[in-house]
């Protein structure tokens, strides 16, 4: 039995059931709506098999049959081909109709154009995590979304992770922090594991104690809501082996470079845009 919420009784429907409409269609079904009251549709028959095998939703026939009876259509394809699901999509969806869109980089004003109508509508940046239940996403409402449909909004968002709502100019940034920043995060993990490995440790060993030391620092972050700096502070000791490495990466400049970097993903998320 699931606990009662925004989302009780509403039909939901999900174009494209690859890695983020799966997952997001996992946590639903995990944590905050029965499997039937979900629809999906991906012309891809197989991920549409994978889905339905860890979770008995309902496989619709077409993106048509699929949005026909929703209270909430979820678009999860790329933003390459939106246009082309919206204007298939337009006429079949109701006119009190909530569309959330989690394709990257497409404003809201194209959107409701692609629509022709106006609309409910929301766009959302999510993040890969959202995959083992851990997002971050967040999310702009479109002029003629209410407080209701934000509330849907984050129970949807809240049922794979965390969601804040911000401003729609801010998603360029959103996207260059939380967007893309598990690649980040990934990247320095490869690099402490092949610095390891350089220095004579096994592959196998380096990666459990970095993916280990990964887990433990982000619960750490987590659980103690502490500031990085005095993180770093309670790991460093005074002339220890900490402070040497961190000597490295202050006179090496990882500061700046982290700024730089994020700022060029903030760059072509605006270039991406126009
Ligand atoms: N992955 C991320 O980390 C991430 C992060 C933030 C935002 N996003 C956004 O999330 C959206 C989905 O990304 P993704 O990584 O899940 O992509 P994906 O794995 O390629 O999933 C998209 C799915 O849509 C299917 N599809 C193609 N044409 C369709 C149609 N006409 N109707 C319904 N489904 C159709 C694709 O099938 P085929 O493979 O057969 O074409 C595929 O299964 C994108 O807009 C992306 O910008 C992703």
């Amino acid at each position: 039995m699931k606990a009662k919420s925004v989302l009780t009784g509403l039909k939901i429907a999900v174009v494209g059931a690859g890695n983020m409409g799966h997952a997001l269609v996992r946590g639903l079904v995990e944590k905050s709506v029965y499997a039937q009251s979900i629809s999906v549709y991906d012309p891809d028959k197989k991920k549409l098999d994978a889905l339905r095998k860890v979770c008995p939703i309902k496989i619709a026939k077409s993106n048509r049959v699929c949005v026909s009876l929703a209270d909430v259509v979820i678009l999860a394809v790329k933003p390459q081909i939106l246009q082309e699901v919206i204007t298939d999509i337009a006429t079949a969806a109701g006119k009190d109709v909530l569309v959330i869109s989690i394709a990257a980089g497409v404003p809201i004003a194209k959107i409701e154009q692609y629509f022709k109508k106006p609309l409910s509508l929301v766009r959302v940046m999510p993040n890969m995590p959202a995959l083992v239940g851990s997002g971050m996403s967040a999310f702009s409402l479109g002029k003629h979304a209410t407080q209701k449909h934000c509330k849907i909004t984050e129970a949807i968002l809240d049922s794979f992770g965390e969601s804040a709502q911000v401003p729609e100019r801010a998603l360029d940034l959103v996207t260059a922090v939380s967007g893309s920043g598990p690649a980040y995060f990934f990247l320095f993990a490869e690099k402490m594991i092949e610095a390891a490995y350089e220095l004579g440790m096994k592959a196998e060993l380096a990666k459990k104690l970095v993916y280990q030391t990964a887990l433990g620092s982000a619960k750490v972050m987590m659980q103690t809501q502490e500031d990085p700096e005095d993180l770093v502070a309670k790991v460093a000791s005074k002339g220890g082996t900490t402070e040497a490495a961190l000597g490295v990466f202050q006179k090496k400049g990882l500061g700046r470079l982290v700024h730089e970097a994020v700022k060029a993903a903030q760059k072509r998320s605006i270039e991406l845009r126009k």
